[in-house]
């Protein structure tokens, strides 16, 4: 049996450059994982299964097909003119449709699991490429280490240095729609054309030639950046607003933003053990919310 985390992904910051003829976003975002995931196992097989148990598992109906691990691993296996199977095991502890990568991650942890156990010799580039048409962000996960995301997630540079801040994230339990929030940004940006853009790309910003410095100031380029989809998915989440204002009202937290397309928000702290006693502070606030501890890298 082989088995991985597959880590929740953070959009420390995410600025929208463009769009494609086809309506999707070409993207500047700053991405670094939490030490925090859901648990895929993977063991010999003759025919393909998942197996979904842990906290989010009810979030997940419907049939298994549909589920983003079974199409990577189906399309890994004609792909690679896999006769065989697998076995796989999918422990969902992170909340689903909320903006940290779940399916994505689950996808790109069990692909890296199965290319281990069908004994495959992609390379890593060549597995996202036959993985991106799954999900955007598909790429940045087999990743799984700090990188800047461009295109519409395709584009994918390593960087260096982000100190491991200690995070909270915090979901208050609902599911916001990757494609509503994109489509509100769109609308939102069409009634405020005249209104100039701060959507910088953060290559252009300098980001990889500050990313190489031995000491950049990384939470003060941070801070200089946003995330454009939290206005978009706090007006159709307003409790969105609510998430932030909780984590920025903790006495240690050095910013608060939202992930992806929302609606989880994440805090960042000097150390794993100020995000603990922040994380306490908030569960006892909001105990219906999901609340994690962690660290990044
Ligand atoms: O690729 P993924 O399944 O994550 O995308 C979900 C939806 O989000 C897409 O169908 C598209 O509407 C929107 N999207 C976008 N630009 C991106 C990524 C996603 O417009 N870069």
């Amino acid at each position: 049996m082989l088995a991985a985390i597959a880590r929740a992904k953070l959009n420390l910051a995410l600025h929208i450059t463009g769009i494609r003829p086809d309506g999707y976003h070409l993207l500047s975002s700053v991405v670094a994982f939490a030490n925090y995931g859901d648990r895929i196992e993977v063991s010999p097989a003759e025919a393909l299964s998942l197996h979904i148990s842990g906290e989010f598992s009810q979030q997940l109906p419907g049939r298994v097909e549909d589920n983003l691990i079974w199409k990577a691993a189906a399309r890994l296996r004609d792909a690679m003119g896999i006769t065989g199977g697998a076995a796989i095991h999918l422990q969902k502890n992170l909340p689903v449709a909320s903006g940290i990568g779940g399916g994505s991650s689950d996808a790109a942890a069990a692909a890296l699991l199965l290319h281990d156990l069908w004994q495959l010799d992609l390379s890593r580039d060549g597995l996202a490429e036959l993985l991106l048409p799954l999900g955007a962000d598909i790429p940045m996960c087999l990743y799984g280490a700090p990188v800047l995301v461009e295109g519409i997630g395709e584009q994918v540079t390593p960087i260096y240095g982000l100190p491991p801040f200690g995070v909270v994230l915090v979901n208050p339990g609902v599911a916001v729609s990757t494609p509503e929030v994109f489509a509100l940004y769109d609308s939102l940006r069409h009634c405020e054309e005249a209104k100039p853009t701060k959507q910088s790309s953060l290559a252009d910003s300098g980001l990889l030639r500050f990313a190489r410095n031995d000491e950049p100031d990384w939470l003060e380029l941070l801070r200089q950046c946003h995330n454009a989809l939290q206005e978009p998915a706090g007006k159709l989440a307003p409790v969105i607003d609510d998430v932030l204002a909780e984590l920025e009202s903790a006495p240690e937290c050095l910013l608060a933003r939202m992930s992806g397309s929302g609606a989880t928000c994440f805090g960042l702290f000097a150390t794993e053990e100020q995000a603990i006693v922040a994380a306490a502070r908030i569960r006892a606030h909001y105990p219906h919310w999901w609340v994690q501890a962690s660290h990044i890298s």
